[in-house]
């Protein structure tokens, strides 16, 4: 597979070849990607920049006609396409057909759009004059994105930018090049002219090269980008050189609050997906579970037990969660593993680490040599002096921390500088509210885990997750639309502003009898 520029697969592969094996099973190769470098980014965006116009042009219900066809042929090929994911990324089958399902549902609520794009009549100050707002779209979307999420996260951007009338050059993460490909061809084929829609297969430096250059040459109006914090940093400072605000969904490190009213059981089942859920790959996973001295040892016990006996291993069968996705993202799992000290306490399993035939895990679906598998860790006695409280560990390792009182519990929650998502578990209302005004993070669950959000809900976070952009739902239009102000004075006269305005006049020295 390659780049497909207007419509055409790249010949030649100028960034190298990227074999991709599966991460379940290593020796099963599954896509071979002919990468692309920053010329074929900086071809993809000029293509993208002649094409951006035509595609404006059409009426924005006719564009939502293309999302709901897209919304369509990825419903039919939902099997398929989830079935890909798994093979690629080792996601367990059930949460790959829940991803595919988040593209359909994010088309559903786009392909209205089309017909909405709603701007406003306001009223002027002055008689015989109206004003309007519109929206009109951005230009060029340059949308970068990660592979834990390989279409859900890309249809977030991809689906509202083409809708607004913007052009788009999608570059997904190398190590799902077959995914991509597969979800370009759905794209592709839900009736966009050739150009609006572009794939570069590249690695991150060249895409950041062809980034800055086709910036430089005033190509991309809009960059798009999911992943990690430090690189959010370089595409943040690279759009504000071009007096642009990147759309930048980073990391997160997200706290699980568990007050002594809380349904134990209903906080462990919540722990366990988002800790350990897609092995602990979500920028929503569950970083640190902020539970009450009170509770804290039978809350360890039970997530303990649960955690033992959660099955792992075959993502095509019912397992809480597969291998890592990639070989990059196991070898720096077990580098964060080195986080954990001595005041720390370790649960969750038989060994840590990568599992092995030295390293069992009791009750391992299918052959751990085979692929890229790593054991739950749970990690007591957290504080938030630890490194491990303050470091994003992409992976199945879930930090739990101790506190007596609620500010302690909120100390701890918003602490490490990130701000993504955060979760409460309580039956008082009061803590519930309270939570949700003070925590810094941009999504907050109550009695629900941190990860699951639902795609017309804004996504986003603040502090070291983003710059407070969002994206899903009609929130995300303020990132693909520019507002336009248009005044119409049918007066026939020049009225000035401010200046010919009839006043009222009120007797403002009126009183009423004491
Ligand atoms: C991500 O990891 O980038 O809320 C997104 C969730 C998913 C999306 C996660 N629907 O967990």
């Amino acid at each position: 597979m390659s780049s497909i520029l207007g419509g055409a697969p790249v010949e030649g592969a100028p960034g190298g070849v990227l074999e991709v094996a599966n991460p379940a099973r290593l020796d099963e190769p599954v896509a071979e990607a002919h990468l692309g470098d920053a010329g074929t980014f900086l071809e993809a965006c000029r293509i993208a920049r002649s094409a951006q116009p035509g595609w404006a042009g059409v009426p924005a219900p006719v564009r939502g006609r293309a999302i709901q066809h897209l919304g369509r042929l990825v419903e039919e090929n939902l099997e398929a396409l989830a079935r890909l994911i798994t093979r690629e990324i080792g996601k367990p089958i059930a949460e790959s057909r829940g991803e595919v399902q988040e593209v359909v549902d994010t088309c559903t609520f786009f392909l209205g759009e089309g017909r909405r794009l709603y701007g406003q009549t306001v009223p002027s100050e002055m008689p015989d004059k109206q004003l309007f707002t519109f929206r009109t779209a951005v230009g060029v979307a340059a949308i970068v994105t990660a592979g834990n999420f390989p279409v859900a996260v890309p249809s977030w951007y991809i689906v509202p930018a083409l809708l607004c009338g913007n052009a788009v050059v999608w570059k997904p993460a190398e190590y799902t090049p077959a995914t991509a490909a597969a979800f370009a061809q759905l794209i592709l084929h839900a009736g966009l002219p050739a150009g609006a829609f572009n794939l570069v297969l590249a690695d991150g430096e060249r895409t950041f090269d062809g980034l800055e250059r086709a910036l430089g040459e005033e190509l991309v109006d809009k960059v798009g980008f999911t992943g990690s914090t430090e690189v959010g940093r370089r595409i943040g400072e690279l759009a504000g050189r071009h007096l642009q605000s990147a759309c930048l969904e980073l990391g997160g490190k997200n706290p699980l609050v568990v007050m002594p009213d809380a349904d134990l059981d209903l906080a462990v089942e919540g722990a366990l997906f988002s800790g350990f859920g897609t092995a602990g790959q979500r920028c929503t996973s569950l970083g640190t579970a902020i539970v009450h001295r009170g509770v804290h040892d039978e809350f360890i016990r039970r997530f303990d037990a649960a955690t033992r006996s959660a099955s792992i291993g075959d993502p095509t069968t019912d397992v809480l969660y597969g291998p890592m996705i990639s070989r990059r993202f196991c070898d720096r799992f077990l580098g964060w593993l080195e986080l954990i000290r001595e005041h720390h306490t370790t649960y969750g399993s038989t060994a840590m680490g990568r599992i092995t035939g030295d390293r069992p895990r009791a009750g391992f679906v299918g052959d751990p040599e085979a692929g890229l598998f790593c054991h739950p860790t749970i990690v007591d006695g957290v504080t938030a002096r630890d490194e491990l409280y303050r470091t994003e560990t992409f992976g199945p390792i879930v930090g739990v921390a101790s506190f007596e009182d609620f500010d302690e519990a909120i100390a701890l929650a918003n602490g490490h500088g990130y701000g993504l998502s955060s979760s409460i578990y309580t039956t008082d209302p009061l803590h519930a509210f309270r939570f949700r005004e003070r925590v810094s993070a941009g999504m907050v669950s109550v009695n629900n885990s941190t990860s699951g959000a639902e795609a017309h809900l804004p996504f986003g976070g603040n502090g070291r997750s983003g710059n407070g952009s969002r994206q899903s739902g009609v929130w995300v239009l303020d990132q693909f639309t520019r507002w336009q102000a248009v005044n119409w004075d049918y007066s026939g006269r020049l009225q000035r502003a401010q200046m010919d305005v009839a006043d009222v006049t009120a007797d403002l020295g009126f009183r009423l009898p004491d």
